[in-house]
């Protein structure tokens, strides 16, 4: 099947990439295990940034890029973030034309919320839902396109691997009939992958189970680069809930929430007596690690933070915090209109992923990535309100520059050996896993896996953590791994298992070779920032089995 772009994941990034090339008259294959419905994206809660100054702030592109470039901490490209920011009131314009329903104020204007880390109000929302109703608009969009044949829908397929011609371009990939079993190829001029956060090789993520971080493992084994791949953002306000972390929205605070604990038996309000008259709304990665060290300094059994709403008017809850009171009552049993949370950082956003260019190419010629998988304009550390903007203008993006370069067309007997070639490599592989069976399940190696990442790379790590995750990788690896082949899962699930092993061993190698604190990075043994070494982006190749870290310029 010829199809001029594949589109895989069909989140914000990817719907807004399938629309873009729909509407220039491309014919998309969008492809996806799981209905757009069910994409991270519409877990989406405080809302997207964009210069509107509804509110009276003055603000203006130079204030969002300023905040922007602070938070990344030298680390993502100026260049980019610029195009980003100037196109954002223009996405919602768009998205409002589409339908999507934003909180409007008094006078009929967009309500704007001011999240942790920005000098003014410019986070545009939908009460503290905002990702189902923009997911609802976009897909309304993309089913006007179904109808007519530009945009064909592969839900319920798996990515299983990209198609390279002779010189390693690609010209498309092979997926997998989840429901009939079977492997197709689809060619296009250029994929671009949209799969989100690699929520899978950390789990106890606020994000969705189903970003397992497959498609970027299994790119990066073959041979694409990653960048920034140790920065991992803790959100400050997450609660425990079996298996993942809840995510009580940063919106919270920007109303006003305040975070405390009990020191001698007293409310100890420590974000505000550190950062006076900012108090919780500092960035995120100061505020989690605020309440790191705050937890450090209080005596056993005292280890508790806590976020108040409780003072909050009941107007607000209606109009701004429905989903964050309707989830604490649902998952947590309590009320915050009436009862503090108890409440701890929890991973909730990975910066780093696959290296892209400013107009979204990776390092394959004919492959681009956009929204969360790809590493672009957050650097250290991410500003609530520019995921949402991040991961619809990069799909955007992606698309365009997609269209825009020159690709070769092939014709179908040349394409099909491209193809043979693609399969017989997938073969290949699918076979290099199937050693002696052992007892070992893949979730079981899959759980062990996420065990060593999260206590080797939480908030704050050090050589010491970091060098006995690797060494405890290699262990797995030998004992859980190479030989053994779990005959009760399918031969692609044994192989992801090996591939979530060398991405997850590329992060650790990256956050051992990264010796400083920078935004998320916080290393016990280099408490400093320093810039003469690592004001870099942190580049991981996989070649000939081994896995090389540099530190490179910024684009
Ligand atoms: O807390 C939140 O609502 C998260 C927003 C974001 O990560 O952008």
């Amino acid at each position: 099947m010829n199809q001029n772009m594949i589109v895989i994941g069909a989140g914000f990034a990817g719907l807004c990439a399938s629309i873009q090339a729909a509407e220039k008259g491309y014919q998309v294959a969008l492809v996806s295990p799981m209905p757009s419905e069910r994409a991270q994206s519409v877990m989406a809660a405080g809302g997207m940034n964009a210069v509107l100054n509804t509110k009276g702030e003055n603000d203006t592109f130079e204030d969002h890029i300023a905040d922007t470039v602070r938070s990344a901490l030298g680390i993502a490209s100026e260049k980019a973030i610029s195009k980003m920011v100037h196109s954002a009131p223009g996405i919602v314009d768009r998205l409002i034309k589409e339908g999507v329903l934003f909180t409007r104020m008094a006078d009929g204007n967009l309500d704007l919320r001011r999240f942790g880390g920005q000098k003014k109000a410019r986070t545009a929302f939908s009460s503290s839902g905002t990702g189902k109703q923009i997911i609802t608009g976009l897909n309304q969009v993309v089913r006007k396109y179904e109808v007519q044949g530009k945009i064909v829908r592969y839900s319920n397929h798996t990515y299983m691997r990209i198609v390279e011609d002779a010189n390693g371009v690609v010209v498309g990939c092979v997926i997998r009939d989840n429901l009939e079993g079977k492997f197709l190829v689809l060619n296009g001029e250029s994929v671009i992958i949209a799969t989100g956060g690699f929520n899978g090789i950390m789990g106890n993520t606020t994000g969705s189970v189903n970003n397992t971080g497959a498609v970027t493992a299994n790119l990066f084994f073959n041979g694409v680069e990653m960048a920034n791949l140790e920065f991992v953002q803790y959100h400050p306000t997450t609660v425990y809930v079996s298996g993942k972390r809840l995510l009580v929205s940063e919106a919270a605070r920007s109303e006003g929430g305040r975070l405390f604990s009990i020191r001698n038996g007293e409310r100890w309000y420590f974000m505000e007596e550190w950062f006076p008259g900012v108090g919780a709304l500092v960035s995120r990665d100061q505020c989690s690690k605020s309440i790191y060290r705050a937890l450090k300094m209080l005596p056993e059994g005292e280890k508790h933070v806590y976020l108040d709403m409780t003072f909050f008017d009941e107007k607000v809850f209606k109009t701004k915090l429905a989903e964050t009171r309707s989830d604490c009552l649902k998952y947590l049993k309590l009320d915050p209109m009436k009862d503090v949370i108890p409440v701890y950082p929890g991973i909730h956003y990975f910066m780093g992923g696959i290296k892209v260019d400013s107009e979204h190419r990776t390092s394959k010629k004919g492959l681009y990535a956009a929204g969360e998988c790809a590493c672009q304009y957050h650097g250290a550390n991410r500003l609530g309100g520019n995921s949402v903007l991040g991961a619809l203008y990069g799909g955007l993006e992606a698309a365009e520059t997609a269209m825009q370069d020159n690709h070769t067309i092939y014709s179908r007997d040349e394409l099909k050996v491209f193809n043979k070639k693609a399969l017989s490599r997938l073969d290949r592989n699918l076979k290099m896993v199937v050693g002696k069976p052992k007892q070992y399940s893949i979730p079981a190696t899959q759980m062990a896996l996420q065990k060593i990442m999260n206590e080797c790379l939480g908030i704050e790590r050090n050589a010491t953590t970091l060098l006995e995750g690797i060494r405890r990788m290699d262990e797995l690896y030998d004992e859980r791994i190479k030989d053994n082949y779990d005959q009760t899962s399918s031969y692609f699930k044994n192989l992801q298992v090996k591939e979530r092993w060398v991405l997850s061993k590329a992060i650790l190698l990256c956050a051992l070779g990264r010796k400083e604190s920078r935004g998320s990075h916080m290393r016990e043994d280099y408490p400093e920032q320093n810039d003469e070494a690592f004001a870099k982006m942190t580049l991981a190749k996989l070649k000939d089995n081994n896995i090389s870290i540099q530190f490179v310029d910024v684009e």
